[in-house]
């Protein structure tokens, strides 16, 4: 996923980015990624990475994780879906 892939990785092995590794994301609780220094609010936050949790995250990271600075916000919901639907399939 090409709008991710400067911050985000899917594969382990590649070197750290921006952002934590996305492989496995879906159905996972914010903020597992060993290694990965989040905000305080990912590990606060009680829920699983799921379409009702992505899809206003993908619009607004900030509605979701207040204090949370991953830049990027996504208006459309088409292409919000697409890109649930393409995490959904990364194990
Ligand atoms: C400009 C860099 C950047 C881009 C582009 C970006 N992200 Fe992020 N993302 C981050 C950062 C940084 C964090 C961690 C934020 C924090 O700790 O405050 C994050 C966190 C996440 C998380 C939470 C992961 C977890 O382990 O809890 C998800 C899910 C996510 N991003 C999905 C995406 C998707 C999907 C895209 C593309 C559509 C994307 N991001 C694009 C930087 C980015």
């Amino acid at each position: 996923m090409q709008q991710c892939g400067t911050c985000h990785s899917l594969n382990p092995a590649d070197p750290p980015r921006q952002g934590p590794l996305l492989a496995g994301v879906y159905g996972r609780k914010p903020g597992s990624v060993a290694g990965f220094q989040y905000s305080p609010g990912y590990a606060k936050a009680d829920f699983v990475w799921d379409d009702a949790h992505l899809d206003p995250y993908l619009t607004n990271p900030q509605a979701i994780i207040s204090d949370s600075f991953m830049l990027y916000r996504q208006r459309n919901s088409d292409v919000r879906k697409a890109i649930i639907a393409f995490l959904k399939d990364q194990k």
